[in-house]
């Protein structure tokens, strides 16, 4: 659910005109609402009650520091991937113990800053890695908590790039292999062994896949303990879906109940083990959407094009992914005829589209606005064809604040240099 509505026409965030925000602060732009933001974190929050559970939020999927420190103040962690998401998150004002640390390729300068931070926990993902953390952490005469990235080779049914539980995916460590990791780490001597996870991809629509993964790790789990290696948490990844178009993913209490209950015979062995989640996507995609302007329309011999002034640099998803995004009017215009549009941008590519095939009532001046922009959208942006990255806007209520100014031109080249003459 989100609060994203129609009242007599016209598109809604919260309770402000979306027509408003756009006169006031131009477009394209990110509109936010929070109190969909807030809900989903409830829902997971709901999902958790009564249990030992904690819910890491993906920065990834929108790392606006307004966005952070809105989550933070909701006592949630963080999953990180990067010492830009950790330096984020704790500009934030994110708690440290709370931030896990995913990621194929943590630098040295990374882990000893995470390792400085004091962070949860590294979800380790090579061989390498582990020996790179335990050197680090030698170095500066700490013990790293770590829990190991398994890859249970299942597949998540959603698209190949965003699929990562596939043993042909770069993510994480075998099952197969593991359990001599879990040996060598335990022998190391600046290193915790504190917890396993997975994460088996992203935009799940269904549990099973989760359930698979459960399956195929708690044999993996009986062998460490078996073995006297006791985990503090199991983490089961982020991944869990949204709506874009008719998709009807399970919901946060779905997905965590039927987590218990397949893993309720495991627990009876070796007692309760936290649960951690790294969502990202189904706490922001639909807690934002994306406000563009129809400069022209155009009928190039019976095929329509809606060119707008957003572009892939500003929302790459529907031309890295193909992924499909509702496109709605902001203001419904019964007058327009009923067309079908490709709706393009101004990126000199032909792959620089933001939909295809879209049955829409627009002309000139019109404002669309697309749902679900809230995950992965404004984080992926670039300034590709020098276009400076867009605004983005809070509403709470009535109330609209801006948290990201629109770029200006100079600061596209804000850190060049000039040759001297
Ligand atoms: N944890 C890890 C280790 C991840 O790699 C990801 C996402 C998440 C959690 C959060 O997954 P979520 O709950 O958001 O599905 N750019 C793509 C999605 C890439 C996801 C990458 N990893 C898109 O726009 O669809």
């Amino acid at each position: 659910m989100d609060f994203f509505r129609y009242q007599n026409g016209e598109l809604y965030a919260e309770n402000v005109a979306v027509s408003k925000i756009a006169a006031d602060y131009g477009t394209p732009l990110y509109i936010y609402s929070k109190a969909t933001l807030l809900r989903h974190v409830e829902a997971f929050k709901q999902a958790f009650a009564g249990r030992n559970g904690l819910i890491c939020y993906a920065v990834k999927a929108n790392s606006n520091l307004a966005i952070l420190q809105l989550l933070s103040k909701q006592n949630i962690g963080f999953d990180i991937v990067s010492g830009g998401e950790l330096a984020r998150v704790m500009a934030a004002g994110a708690d440290p113990s709370k931030v896990i640390f995913s990621g194929v390729a943590k630098t040295e300068e990374e882990i000893t800053m995470a390792l400085e931070a004091g962070i949860l926990c590294f979800n380790v993902e090579s061989a390498m890695e582990l020996d790179r953390i335990n050197t680090v952490a030698g170095r500066l005469g700490k013990v790293a908590p770590i829990s190991f990235r398994i890859n249970p080779n299942v597949d998540a049914h959603t698209h190949p790039y965003i699929s990562t539980g596939l043993k042909e995916n770069k993510f994480g460590i075998p099952v197969e292999t593991a359990f001599d990791e879990y040996l060598r780490a335990e022998k190391m001597e600046h290193v915790k062994i504190v917890g396993l996870d997975f994460h088996i991809g992203s935009q799940l629509t269904e549990i099973s896949p989760y359930i698979d993964a459960i399956r195929a790790l708690k044999k993996l789990i009986r062998q460490l303990y078996a073995a006297g290696i006791k985990l503090h948490h199991l983490d089961i990844g982020g991944g869990l879906g949204v709506t874009y178009s008719q998709e009807a993913p399970p919901l946060p209490n779905e997905l965590i109940n039927a987590a218990y209950e397949e893993l309720a015979d495991l627990f009876e062995d070796v007692g309760e083990l936290q649960i951690v989640v790294e969502p990202g996507r189904s706490i922001v995609a639909n807690a934002g959407i994306f406000v563009y302007k129809v400069e022209f329309t155009k009928d190039n011999l019976g095929k329509n094009f809606a060119i707008v002034d957003a572009g892939m640099n500003d929302n790459i998803r529907p031309s890295l992914y193909s992924a499909f995004m509702n496109i709605i009017t902001v203001i419904e215009n019964p007058e327009s005829e009923l067309k079908l549009y490709d709706v393009v941008g101004p990126v000199c590519e032909t792959g620089d589209f933001q939909g295809k095939n879209r049955q829409l009532r627009i002309q000139q001046g019109d404002l669309l606005a697309m749902r679900g922009s809230g995950a992965y959208c404004a984080s992926m942006g670039s300034q590709y064809n020098s276009r400076p990255k867009c605004v983005e806007v809070l509403v709470d209520d009535e109330q609209v604040h801006v948290i990201r100014e629109r770029e200006t031109y100079a600061d596209l080249w804000a850190k060049e240099k000039l040759l001297a003459e």
